[in-house]
This record gives C-alpha cells, sequence and structure tokens, in this order.
C-alpha cells in the first residue's frame, strides 16, 4: 500500500486510524478527504499535519467529482465519512442518507472506475438491530435496522455487497461496536458523561440506564480495521467486538468513580425514541484472522477518562461553539423533568 484515501478522516475514529496507519505504515502516504460538517476536527489531528506522508482535501463525498479527484492515484480507500450520531437522525435523516448512502455509492463508483485494489467500508453493528449474548449476530445474518441513522447504515454496507457481487471490486466491509477513546465528539453518551463530570454538570442518562453497549477502545478497532484493509476477503463483512458490554448507568457511575465526583451528578432523562437496548456480535471471523481486544473494560475507560481530563482545551472549544445550541434543544426540556439517581 502506498496511498491511501482515507474519507471521513477528520473525526473520531477516522483520526485515530490516521494517526495508527501513519505509526505502524512508515511507507504509506494518506490522503485525508473530509467535508468538516460539524463532526469534522483538523486539530484532532494537528501531530500529523506536517508530515509529508500526509494531506488534506476539503470535500464531500456526495460529490461524485471530488470523490473521484481526490482518490486519482491511490491504491487503497477506507471510508469513515458518514452522519454518525442517532439521536441527530430521529430529529431529521436527510443528511444521512446523502453521506451514508449515496456518499457510500460515489465512494464505490469512483473506486471501481479507477481500478482501486483495497476499500474498506465502515459500518456498524446497529445494521442487525437489537441482540442479546445468548443470541450473538453473525455476519450473514439478516439486517433488521431501527433507528434511521442505522438504516441509512444499512444501505450503504449492501451497496458495498453489490459492488463486490456486481463488478468485482476489492471491497470488505468492518462492523464495529461502540468506540470510546480520544476525540470523541462530546454529543456521544461517554465523550458526554465524562465532560459533564468534569464540570460538574449532569450526566444525562437515558430511560433507565439499563441498555448496554459494548465499549471497544478505538485503537483494538483501528488495529483490526488494519487488519482487514490488509487481509481482510473480497466481499466479505467482518464484526468487531470487545466483548466490555456494559449498562449505561454502570458506565456513569465508573466514570464519576475514576473522577471521583458524587453519583448525585446522575439524572434519569426521557427515553430516547426507538432506544435499541443491546448489540452483541459473534466475532469469530475476525478471530480467525489473529484479532484479539487488548482494552478490558475497566483499561478502555480509563485511558478515556484520563484523554479527556488532560485535553480539557480541545473538547471546551466544541462544547463553547454549535454543540451549545444541539445540547439545549436535545436536553433542555429533559434536565428539566429528569428524575435524581437513586443507588
Ligand atoms: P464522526 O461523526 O466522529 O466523524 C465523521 C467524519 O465524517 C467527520 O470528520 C465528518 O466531517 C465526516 N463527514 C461527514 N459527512 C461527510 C461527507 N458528506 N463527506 C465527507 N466527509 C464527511 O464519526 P465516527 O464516530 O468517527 O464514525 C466513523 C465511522 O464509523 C462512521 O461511518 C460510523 O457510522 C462508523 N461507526 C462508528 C462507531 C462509533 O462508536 N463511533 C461504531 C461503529 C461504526
Ligand atoms: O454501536 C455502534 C454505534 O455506536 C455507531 O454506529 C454510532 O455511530 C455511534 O454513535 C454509537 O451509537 P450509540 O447510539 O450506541 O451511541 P451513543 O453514545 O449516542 O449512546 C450510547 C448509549 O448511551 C445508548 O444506549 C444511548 C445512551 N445515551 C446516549 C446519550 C447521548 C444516554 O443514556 N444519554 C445520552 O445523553
Amino acid at each position: 500500500m502506498r496511498k491511501l484515501l482515507v474519507a471521513g478522516g477528520a473525526g473520531f475514529i477516522g483520526s485515530n486510524f490516521i494517526r495508527y496507519v501513519m505509526r505502524e505504515r512508515p511507507d504509506t502516504h494518506v490522503v485525508n478527504f473530509d467535508a468538516l460538517t460539524y463532526a469534522g476536527n483538523l486539530e484532532n489531528l494537528a501531530d500529523v499535519a506536517g508530515d509529508e506522508r500526509y494531506s488534506f482535501v476539503h470535500g464531500n463525498v456526495a460529490d461524485a467529482e471530488a470523490v473521484a479527484g481526490a482518490m486519482r492515484g491511490c491504491d487503497a480507500v477506507v471510508n469513515f465519512a458518514a452522519e454518525s450520531h442517532v439521536d441527530r437522525s430521529i430529529e431529521d435523516a436527510a443528511d444521512f442518507m446523502e453521506t451514508n448512502l449515496r456518499g457510500a455509492y460515489n465512494v464505490l463508483s469512483a473506486a471501481r472506475d479507477l481500478g482501486v485494489e483495497r476499500v474498506l467500508h465502515i459500518s456498524t453493528d446497529e445494521v442487525y438491530g437489537p441482540a442479546t449474548e445468548e443470541n450473538p449476530r453473525r455476519e450473514d445474518d439478516p439486517f433488521k435496522p431501527r433507528s434511521p441513522y442505522a438504516v441509512s447504515k444499512a444501505a450503504g454496507d449492501m451497496m458495498c455487497h453489490a459492488f463486490a457481487e456486481t463488478y468485482g471490486l476489492q471491497v470488505v466491509v468492518a462492523r464495529p461496536a461502540n468506540n470510546v477513546g480520544p476525540y470523541q465528539y462530546p454529543e456521544k453518551a461517554i465523550p458526554l458523561f465524562v465532560t459533564n463530570a468534569l464540570e460538574n454538570q449532569p450526566l444525562p442518562v437515558y430511560g433507565e440506564g439499563l441498555q448496554m453497549r459494548d465499549r471497544l477502545y478505538v485503537e483494538d478497532n483501528c488495529r483490526a480495521l488494519l487488519l482487514l484493509l490488509e487481509r481482510g476477503e473480497k466481499g466479505e463483512a467482518y464484526n468487531i467486538q470487545a466483548d466490555n458490554h456494559r449498562p449505561n448507568i454502570e458506565v456513569a457511575r465508573t466514570i464519576l468513580d475514576l473522577l471521583d465526583k458524587p453519583y448525585s451528578l446522575i439524572q434519569f432523562v426521557e427515553d430516547r425514541a426507538g432506544h435499541d437496548p443491546c448489540y452483541y456480535l459473534d466475532w469469530t471471523k475476525l478471530r480467525a484472522l489473529g484479532w484479539e481486544p487488548q482494552y478490558d473494560f475497566d483499561a478502555a475507560m480509563q485511558a478515556t477518562v484520563r484523554w479527556y481530563a488532560e485535553n480539557r482545551e480541545w473538547w471546551q472549544r466544541i462544547k463553547s461553539g454549535d454543540f451549545r445550541a444541539y445540547y439545549d434543544r436535545q436536553y433542555g426540556a429533559r434536565l428539566a423533568t429528569a428524575r435524581p439517581y437513586s443507588a
């Protein structure tokens, strides 16, 4: 691999992935193609921006010409570009269809037309819909997405399958569980809870906090993604999970324990509409390629909480900008009618 296009590289996982690839593959030049939506932030890559093996192209995956222009000369492509927040898709999913389906189609079309050797598309565990530890989802199980976000991701994922079958494109699909770690936009539960706790603000836990998510440390995910980019089989999908499932209320308490803050900061607020109780994956296929997670729940949470505690400027700049209006819209009424924590 000599030249790699990363679409959506200025977001949470994309920026961690670029840093990881540049460290692990010194011969690789990375082109970061990103629209810099509210979630895209070039500060996430400030430490590699001056490296001659890195370049940035400002562009939108919904713009077919821009995608093809940036991809010319690349041997491989990884597509992270997405609208990624479930709550925003519940408010309005138009951008989700545009980026997560049309954008995926444009990336795949350009890769086919330009003869790109390897494409990795980032899907999600949410495409399967809810699942349990007793009945985990395998890669060939049917899709039952329940949120507008998950439906848009399922559509992009299925388009990859169509390109492998119809055009013989060397495309591999990754379906990771919930990631945690540095540079996650503070609309997501964990960075929101950690940064609110650091400011002695309430932690808004949806419903009773009993919904369950895996907590896959982002560096473990990046290691899996690079493996799949290099060794995944054409047309195949791979689940990625760390088996670090915990209910949201336990995650909130863990964060408060790590920061030595009181549980009274927890507020139970109105639940998310159509809230999926749990995702659970069978990741035998990925294990067969030699991958294992290195961060258990405690290690993932400690590393994550420490990073936000030590990088206040990064999240304070975001939280004092446009994020404020989103926060008030999403949580204003909810917090006014919240139920306080009781053990
Ligand atoms: P993010 O929201 O932090 O970042 C998304 C990035 O895509 C941003 O840099 C944004 O500017 C860019 N982008 C958005 N629309 C674009 C467009 N039209 N054209 C070009 N760039 C655009 O997302 P994330 O959490 O890093 O997720 C990355 C990918 O991984 C997404 O595809 C998401 O669906 C998937 N995923 C995320 C998780 C998770 O836990 N965060 C888990 C599984 C899968
Ligand atoms: O499972 C993979 C998915 O994980 C990715 O595909 C998505 O892009 C990513 O955003 C994430 O989706 P979730 O909806 O699981 O993440 P979020 O951080 O929004 O919520 C995690 C859990 O916490 C979920 O059960 C809802 C709950 N929650 C969330 C927020 C924002 C709260 O209790 N309070 C909150 O304020």
